[in-house]
């Protein structure tokens, strides 16, 4: 399981980041080790305490979280990619702490390797990756191509303009969609609730897969 925010740096003290508190992802990490399940959870920096039962890499960035991702893809029978890794990052992060000189600068960004969408690429028959999208508008339409241009079996469509979920939140709502046409509506839940149906969906579509 990814989980949280990651942190790209622009100096030693500075960095850029998003409002991705873990939540989500700490609470499938939870409910996958409630259910037996040996759990990895690779994190980003997060005010949670580690979930029970899991295992824990904590990193700051996209690439420490890609490396740290990759090394145990082969391995795992579940992706869950929960982390809201930034999608790009300062092309260069100055060495000393950038000086107020008063006039204006700009920050060169680089877009960061996608590795849920690497995993989905390296992706062996057995193995069952699940991502989030987060939307804003055409949700439904846009998880969907997320779920193929990725190659997952299942991405859980989150409307993040509803101020009442998402971000921070400690509930959350949404659509699974599964690579099948499947669908499920989950209805604004606790967190730690919306993890338990998420887990016994991915259970009960991999029973099906044999
Ligand atoms: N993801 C990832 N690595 C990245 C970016 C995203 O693993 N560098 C995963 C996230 O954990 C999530 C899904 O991919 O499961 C989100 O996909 P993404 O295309 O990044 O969607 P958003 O950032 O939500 O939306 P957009 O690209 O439209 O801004």
């Amino acid at each position: 399981v990814t989980a949280g925010p990651t942190r790209e740096p622009l100096d030693p003290v500075r960095f850029i980041s998003n409002r991705s508190s873990g939540k989500m992802g700490y609470a499938l990490a939870a409910a996958a080790a409630a259910r037996g399940a040996q759990v990895l959870l690779i994190t980003g920096p997060t005010a949670l305490g580690p979930p029970t039962g899991c295992e824990v890499i904590r990193v700051e960035t996209a690439s420490e979280m890609r490396d740290a991702a990759l090394a145990r893809f082969e391995q795992s029978d579940i992706l869950i990619a929960a982390a809201a890794v930034s999608d790009y990052a300062p092309a260069q992060a100055a060495p000393h702490k950038i000086k107020r000189d008063g006039g204006a600068f700009a920050i060169e960004l680089r877009p960061t390797d996608d590795i849920l969408a690497e995993c989905g690429k390296r992706r062996r028959p057995g193995q069952f990756l699940v991502g989030f999208a987060a939307e804003i508008e055409d949700v439904l339409v846009r998880a969907r191509q997320k779920l193929k241009a990725k190659n997952l079996d299942l991405i859980v469509a989150n409307d993040v303009s509803r101020p009442d979920i998402g971000f921070d939140s400690d509930s959350n709502a949404g659509r699974l969609l599964f690579a099948g046409g499947r669908e499920i509506e989950l209805p604004e839940m606790d967190k730690s609730q919306f993890a338990q149906r998420v887990i016994a969906a991915v259970v009960e579509a991999r029973k099906q897969m044999g």
